[in-house]
């Protein structure tokens, strides 16, 4: 009988277990749950592993990458789509690297809407009135967003949903991509626009592109300057896609309608675990935590059975294929770091 292969599975949650153990009748892998987050401190876990699955906030830097390098790790699974928690020089040429490009995009794009909407109709606010008996409507004056304007940035499989679901409510698109699909813009009536006119005349902007050094703090103090004064940012996309502390001083100073935030850029200390009985020492979330016109959600976008199902399904079907014959039709851009890079596998993507 040929020896189960081990997979080393960081970070696991009681939902990872149940998904992937699901899926993982059909594959046999030996699955060997952690619950400790991948760093340089625990990486000794995966010593009889063959292959890392990971997920978001798993650091996998040099140092790890070194350690797994010594103990002849062959693949890191990424469980998830973004892989910017990844040293892509360091991991280049010594390890592979596969991920789940495309689980439920729906899910996201469904989630932003969900901010957006519970945002613009005071849902929190009005969901603890009426829980204490006070069905007063001071205060909770919505606004319609039909006939106002989407601003989507990055018009990937996210984005493109993101918009179809808004055009839904009678919003315009406008959108911004440093590689825009102008046949989807044609057939959907979308307009692509420059960065800055898009946080003109945006009166919605909803992050979709991918973390990169180029997308760093895309949204960032001067652009922040640019929007108008009620403009409602939604960030399901990567937390350091905006300034947070920009973010703070532009809602201090009242000059934005709101933000819904499913990710923050300093998220690993806090996002999916229960922080409730102690102190929250970062003073950025602390105060994004504190205001009316703020929403923030855990990481949990992309948290539907739908999405977990497929997750569990494509990471191990990797794995599988991985050892099978080498084959990573999934594997990260090591080079450009872009979600859909055509060469991958050689680093000559440019
Ligand atoms: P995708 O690869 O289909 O689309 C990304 C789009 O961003 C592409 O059209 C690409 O051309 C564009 N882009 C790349 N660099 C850009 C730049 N410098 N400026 C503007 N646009 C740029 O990816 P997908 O599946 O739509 O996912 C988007 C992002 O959503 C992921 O990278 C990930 O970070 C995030 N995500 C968040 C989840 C959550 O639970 N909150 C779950 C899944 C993904």
């Amino acid at each position: 009988m040929k020896p189960q292969t081990t997979v080393a599975f960081f970070d696991a949650k009681p939902y990872d277990r149940i998904y992937f153990d699901a899926a993982n009748e059909k594959f046999g892998f030996n699955i060997n749950y952690f619950e400790t987050r991948l760093s340089a401190a625990t990486v000794g876990l995966a010593a009889n592993a063959a292959v890392l699955c990971a997920f978001v906030n798993d650091k996998i830097d040099g140092e790890v990458i070194a350690a797994l390098e010594k103990k002849h790790l062959r693949l890191i699974a990424l469980r998830c789509a973004g892989y910017n928690n990844i040293d892509l020089k360091a991991v280049w040429q010594k390890i592979r690297v596969a991920r789940v490009p495309a689980y439920s995009p729906y899910a996201i794009a469904e989630h932003a809407a969900a901010l957006l909407l519970a945002l613009t109709r005071h849902l929190p606010q009005a969901y603890n009135r009426a829980r204490e008996g006070n069905f007063l409507l001071n205060g909770l004056t919505g606004r319609d967003l039909h006939g106002k304007t989407l601003g989507v940035v990055g018009t990937g499989k996210i984005g493109k949903i993101a918009a179809d679901i808004f055009r839904g409510f009678g919003m315009k698109i406008i959108a911004f991509d440093k590689f825009p699909d102008e046949k989807w813009a044609a057939a959907s009536g979308a307009a692509y626009v420059g960065i800055d006119d898009l946080c003109r005349q945006s009166d919605v902007i909803t992050l979709h592109s991918p973390l990169t050094p180029e997308t760093y703090h895309l949204v960032n103090a001067e652009k922040l300057a640019l929007m108008k004064k009620d403009v409602v940012l939604i960030n399901t996309g990567r937390g350091a896609l905006i300034d947070a502390a920009a973010l703070v001083e532009a809602l201090k100073n009242q000059r934005l309608g709101g933000a819904g935030l499913d990710v923050y850029e300093e998220e690993e200390d806090y996002f999916f675990e229960d922080n409730s009985l102690q102190a929250i020492k970062d003073d950025v979330l602390a105060r994004l935590l504190t205001f009316p016109n703020v929403i923030i959600t855990g990481h949990q976008a992309f948290f539907t059975a739908e999405a977990l199902s497929a997750i569990a399904q494509t990471t191990l079907e990797n794995i599988r294929q991985f050892l099978a014959d080498g084959a990573l039709p999934n594997e990260i851009c090591y080079k450009c770091g872009a979600s859909e890079c055509p060469r991958p596998q050689t680093g000559k993507c440019f």
